[in-house]
């Protein structure tokens, strides 16, 4: 991790949030490269759920909502973590976390029962992590919505929340968007944006933050007749994730799909999957799979007093469909790709040496359609022949990919830093560029070169660089 954290800082990835003010606690901003990252996953992801599927379309609903949609959902009442706080020192702590941490080979059962926690923590003697204490107060439930008011009066009227999941903004248009895109069941509504938590212990880089963005599907089916006939659905949805996960490079062995047992599954889910990754922190939440049943459309429906029942066109029948909903979250699939990316390998001493004689090189092997920048250009020399047939190949490139440009320092060195970086293909213009009008390609990962002839470059790019989904 730390070696990732700083590859970001140093590259343009990710920089600690406010940093010349000091920053501000487990707050990230996404530079130059780690926007495009973001950004690809998002796009692919918009593409393949919305784009390329009849059975869904896609929203972009308000961040701030009015409360009652809060009151409905059950998130005003229900939607808190166990707080505990070491009597000694006074930090707070997730008593449910505190208790998955030493479960580990422990198999402990964690409860939601406030005074059981307690008495688990003090049983398993588990001790504050920052003063060593064993002395805990009784763990209380802290509401993570963030709350802040309408206009210029602090009064509880007021007062509203940032919406801590983007769900809720799809279940109160349920309605709109069945009045106006004529979808009938099964059918999805898609959105990618920010949701909000004040988490008791964000941390971990990107892992656990207060501000992050989550891509989430409500996927709304017709009511089962049968016990489990939602079931089909939740297994389909289940294998989409495989799938996407895999063509985000992420290996099959480093990920488990865990059925969450009644009494951890958030207040509206009848099964939830959390698909959980080895970080290098431990085995935690990537994603997450629920059947949230009728849960919100029922409460949103005896709440608003709006009929949010679908009308079946062939059987006339009225009812309120049931929802499978599959939830990424962005930062953690960014997270994710680079931990599988990164790696460091020893070169061959002949190949590719740096003055420096560097027998290293870092290398992010992110899937290619993934990278930030697709296409380096490089000049083999600085000199101005070279340099503008070489501005020349870039102009043209960049019309058709994220390109950079680089003429400073060794070859070598640049290699070494689109490497880094994880550009799939570096593009060197040469001498012999100006006399045979073709170029040199080198590939990230076999380190292979390729003499194009600049006409058929953008084809060959196009060939390598898109991916069959
Ligand atoms: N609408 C369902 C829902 O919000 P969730 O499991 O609470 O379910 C979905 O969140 C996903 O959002 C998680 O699987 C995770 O990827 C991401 N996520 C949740 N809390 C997060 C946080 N504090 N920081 C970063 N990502 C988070």
């Amino acid at each position: 991790m730390d070696k990732l954290i700083s590859l970001c800082k140093r590259r343009g990835f990710i920089f600690p949030g406010s940093e010349i003010y000091g920053g501000l606690a487990n707050s990230w901003d996404y530079g130059p490269l780690g926007v495009e990252l973001k950004n690809n996953i998002k796009q692919e992801w918009w593409k393949r759920f919305v784009h390329q599927r009849t059975d869904m379309v896609g929203m972009d609903t308000a961040l701030i909502m009015n409360t009652k949609v809060w009151e409905a959902s059950g998130h005003l009442q229900n939607f808190s973590d166990p707080l505990v706080e070491c009597k000694k020192c006074h930090r707070r702590f997730r008593a449910d976390h505190l208790l998955a941490e030493e479960s580990f080979g422990n198999a402990i059962i964690i409860s939601a029962d406030p005074d059981k926690q307690k008495d688990l923590l003090i049983e398993h003697k588990i001790k504050c992590e920052d003063c060593g204490a064993l002395d805990w107060d009784r763990p209380k439930q802290f509401n993570l919505m963030f709350k802040t008011f309408i206009g210029p009066v602090e009064s509880e009227d007021n007062a509203v929340y940032l919406r801590p999941e983007t769900a809720q903004g799809m279940f109160v248009n349920f309605k709109n968007i069945l009045d106006t895109s004529r979808k009938r069941l099964p059918f999805g509504i898609a959105q990618i944006g920010k949701a909000f938590r004040n988490e008791i212990t964000p941390g971990n880089f990107i892992f656990r933050t207060r501000e992050f963005e989550q891509m989430e599907i409500e996927y709304f089916i017709p009511a089962p007749k049968k016990d489990k006939d939602w079931e089909k659905y939740f297994d389909e949805w289940r294998e989409e994730m495989k799938k996407w996960l895999n063509d985000l490079g992420i290996s099959a062995k480093k990920l488990h799909y865990e059925n969450i047992p009644d009494g951890e599954r958030a207040h509206y889910s009848k099964r939830t999957i959390d698909i959980e990754y080895d970080f290098p922190f431990g085995k935690k939440e990537l994603y997450g799979l629920a059947y949230r049943t009728d849960f919100d459309l029922k409460n949103h429906m005896e709440k608003s007093g709006q009929d949010l029942r679908y009308l079946d066109p062939e059987t006339n029948e009225k009812f309120l469909p049931h929802v499978i909903e599959p939830t990424w979250g962005v930062g953690r699939s960014v997270l994710a790709a680079m931990l599988e990316a990164y790696h460091e390998e020893d070169l061959p001493s002949s190949a590719e040496a740096t003055e420096d004689k560097t027998d290293m090189r870092v290398v992010l092997k992110f899937p290619k359609w993934l990278a930030p920048v697709k296409v380096a250009i490089l000049p083999l020399s600085k000199k101005e022949n070279l340099s503008s047939k070489a501005k020349e190949v870039y102009q043209d490139l960049i019309k058709d990919f994220v390109c950079e440009y680089d003429e400073t320092q060794s070859i070598g060195k640049r290699y070494r830093r689109q490497d880094e970086i994880g550009t799939p293909y570096c593009v060197t213009v040469d001498f012999e560029s100006l006399e045979d009008k073709a170029v040199t390609v080198r590939d990230r990962d076999t380190m292979k070169q390729d003499r194009v002839k600049i006409s058929e470059l953008k084809e060959y790019l196009h060939k390598n660089l898109t991916f069959n989904f």
